[in-house]
């Protein structure tokens, strides 16, 4: 049976529209995206997922506590069946339950290369800092916001003429490029964690950690 994915996003939904695209053109095989989830009913992500005619459901977080919340998702997620779950551009942060129950699980793009720039306006937060560099990360989702062992990075230099919306177009064509990428390795099962690196297996070395 192949892999079913699970979307959490608050806003635009550009990083889910490319896992979508890369499913349907094959780069990421024998999987589909099951369920996206917001807890903006406003989120253009929920619109496009279904244009695309995917489950999108908007579960309010208003007054609830964020376990409470959670436990929300999580059920939506365990009734559809999802193997992994793909944060993209979610505004919130997950509960230790969330975490426990996909465990190893969850992965997140984040617009900087961490650890620099953790939180919110990555983009702002490098080209105010001066960085040379900046770039996307694709990491696996623990408690700690931005925190977890890193799966994938991409640099991208910064321009001296360069404006938060600029560099933002530039880091977000990576993003797009490594999040798909990313996806297909966990999915694949072609990574060894230590201690807080990944190890990135190629099939024959994926096949014998099988065995
Ligand atoms: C992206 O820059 C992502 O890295 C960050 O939030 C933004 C979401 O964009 N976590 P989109 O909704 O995927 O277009």
């Amino acid at each position: 049976m192949g892999k079913r994915i699970g979307v959490l996003l608050s806003g635009r939904g550009s990083n889910f529209e490319a896992l979508a695209e890369s499913m349907s053109a094959g780069r990421i095989p024998d999987a589909e995206i099951a369920v996206v989830i917001s807890h903006r009913g406003g989120a253009p992500g929920i619109e496009r997922a279904r244009a695309r005619g995917i489950d999108a459901r908007v579960i309010p977080s208003r007054g609830l506590e964020r376990d409470a919340y959670d436990r929300q998702v999580v059920a939506v997620m365990r009734e559809k069946n999802v193997d992994l779950v793909c944060l993209a551009g979610y505004m919130r942060l997950l509960s230790p339950y969330f975490v426990k129950e996909y465990h190893g699980c969850i992965v997140n793009i984040h617009p900087s290369l961490l650890p620099a720039f953790p939180g919110l306006e990555a983009q702002r937060q490098a080209l105010e800092h001066g960085v040379k560099f900046t770039g996307c990360t694709v990491h696996f989702v623990d408690e700690t916001l931005d925190a977890g062992p890193i799966l994938l990075q991409a640099a991208v230099p910064v321009r001296d003429d360069d404006t938060v919306e600029t560099l933002s177009e530039r880091i977000l064509i990576e993003e797009h490029r490594i999040y798909s990428e990313a996806v297909r390795i966990v999915l694949e099962g072609r990574y060894r964690i230590e201690g807080r690196r990944v190890i990135i297996l190629n099939a024959a070395e994926a096949a014998k950690k099988h065995v």
